[in-house]
């Protein structure tokens, strides 16, 4: 952990030009700034259990390659997952300048788009200028179980739920035991709620109802669990099997599901930021102007769904990839995320009730400009004391221990660089990168554009397209920015020049 607070500017001085360097001087650096994470080909806390390993069916991923970040061996895939014919490969880069609750960390990103990281880097730069991001999320890591109950009349429903509520404690301590490595850690079940939900009429008349949809409610009880630094999900799904057939017989119901819920508003992550407006000054743009077009951006995603989905896939880009490169199930975000853009998902546990107002899909983050009082205080103009604030709360639920983290030793050298962060760090580090996009890309649409940086960055991937050989990538590229057609054909053409150029070296 140490390796990562160190004072912001010496800290950001020691990433400078790293994106100038190749890709081996990278990898050098990053062996350099982290000694402890890269102490040898082995991350320092790595366990990567054997019982993963088919022995000698071929040479692993680490036999060809020396640097430890290089993907996932093909024998461990084998075991993971069903029918494997092989891997794929991502690139991983680092997120760089920023600085979370006052201290610097980088974070690392896999993502096969070009400009994300520059751009979450770009954002970080400015944010970090003046105080950096600040982040919150619950201390507790949450967990929610459904179990559903069927068949209960409307005349047992009472009786049903009393019966439930007055065995709490009983259904708590049998849940526990279905958790008790949970539990040795200082976490287990917490807490019962039941919920009535209105079943829908059903309204297609060319279907046959075979289920029992003459009963008028669900009957669903919501287990909450403390999971400590997992994610919790296989946990949660435990707990509510387990349990399930102790709830029916006290309900008298018949038991359906009994999964994990993905919407989790008990982990809540929220990252925030706040500007002086003159940092926004963008070319012959100053920074009110910049300020003035980032917020009618956000107005506009407000009202318009189809503007709020890119909006937020954009948010994605950054949460995602962090999600893919610390092994995180990146489906269980996107999930609940967007569950959370439909304004009006507010379970409401204690009342009983899902209390849908409306199910507008609205942006994540929020944007607003405000006074500050203190500089007002010291007699400054009200223009300086603008300030452009920037905020984004969304759940995400991710853990740090569990799950497939022994899978693969990319993720233990991904958490290293990070600092070995818990669960909460993670999630508040994924929320300022969620932020730290959307700023970057609004920024970027509101005032140039982004398909000229995007192009640019993008001409590799073009160069790489068209068969150009990776040696001659970043020429290839270089020539077609220069002649500002960064296009297949023009890669094509290019390429083939190159390939002829190198078979008259050859032959002369
Ligand atoms: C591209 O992957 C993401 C953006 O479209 C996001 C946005 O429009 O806000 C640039």
């Amino acid at each position: 952990m140490s390796e990562l607070i160190a004072k912001p500017e010496v800290h950001q001085a020691k990433w400078s030009g790293f994106y100038k360097k190749t890709l081996h001087e990278r990898q050098t650096q990053l062996k350099l700034v982290f000694p402890r994470v890269f102490t040898s080909s082995e991350p320092s806390s790595s366990v990567v259990s054997s019982v993963y390993v088919t022995p000698n069916t071929s040479p692993s991923n680490n036999d060809k390659k020396s640097f430890p970040i290089n993907g996932l061996d093909e024998n461990i895939a084998d075991n993971m997952i069903e029918n494997c014919v092989g891997t794929i490969g991502l690139p991983v880069g680092l997120a760089l300048n920023f600085i979370i609750n006052g201290k610097p960390i980088i974070i690392p990103m896999a993502i096969e788009e070009p400009s994300v990281i520059a751009g979450v880097s770009g954002a970080a730069k400015t944010v970090s200028a003046y105080n950096g991001f600040k982040a919150t999320a619950p201390v507790t890591n949450i967990i929610v179980a459904q179990v559903c109950l069927l068949d209960i009349s409307q005349e047992n429903m009472n009786s049903a739920i009393d019966k439930i509520s007055r065995s709490k404690s009983e259904i708590i301590k049998r849940a526990n035991n279905y958790c008790d490595n949970m539990v040795k850690r200082g976490g287990g079940v917490l807490d019962i709620n039941v919920r009535r939900i209105p079943r829908k009429a059903n309204r297609n008349r060319k279907h046959f109802t075979l289920s029992s949809a003459n009963f008028r409610e669900w009957l669903v009880v919501h287990i909450t669990i403390d999971v400590c630094n997992a994610m919790g999900a296989n946990c949660a799904s435990t707990v509510a099997e387990g349990v399930a057939p102790f709830l029916a017989e006290l309900s008298g119901g018949r038991i359906g599901l009994r999964i994990v819920s993905n919407l989790n508003v008990e982990r809540m992550s929220k990252a925030s930021f706040r500007i002086p407006l003159p940092m926004l000054a963008y070319k012959s743009l100053s920074g009110k102007e910049v300020a003035a077009r980032i917020i009618e951006a956000y107005e506009w995603a407000e009202v318009d769904p189809y503007r709020a989905t890119t909006h937020n896939k954009g948010i994605m880009n950054g949460i995602d990839a962090v999600a893919i490169a610390t092994g995180q199930d990146w489906r269980a975000i996107e999930a609940a995320v967007h569950a959370w853009a439909c304004d009006g998902v507010r379970i409401d546990l204690d009342n009983s009730h899902n209390s849908r107002s409306d199910n507008s899909y609205r942006p994540l983050t929020t944007y607003w400009i405000e006074k500050d009082e203190q500089l007002a205080a010291t007699g400054k103009s009200d223009d300086e004391c603008l300030m452009f604030c920037g905020e984004l709360e969304l759940p995400i639920m991710v853990g740090t221990v569990g799950g497939v983290l022994k899978t693969n030793k990319v993720y233990e050298y991904n958490l290293g660089i990070m600092g070995n962060p818990n669960s909460r760090d993670l999630a508040m580090s994924m929320a300022c990168i969620g932020l730290a996009q959307n700023f970057a890309a609004l920024r970027a649409l509101a005032t140039e554009g982004i398909q000229r940086g995007h192009m640019s960055l993008h001409a590799k991937n073009v160069a790489i397209a068209a068969g150009c050989p990776p040696h001659a990538v970043t020429s290839v590229a270089q020539r077609m920015i220069e002649k500002g057609k960064i296009t297949l054909s023009s890669a094509n053409d290019l390429v083939e020049a190159h390939m002829s150029e190198q078979v008259q070296c050859v032959y002369m």
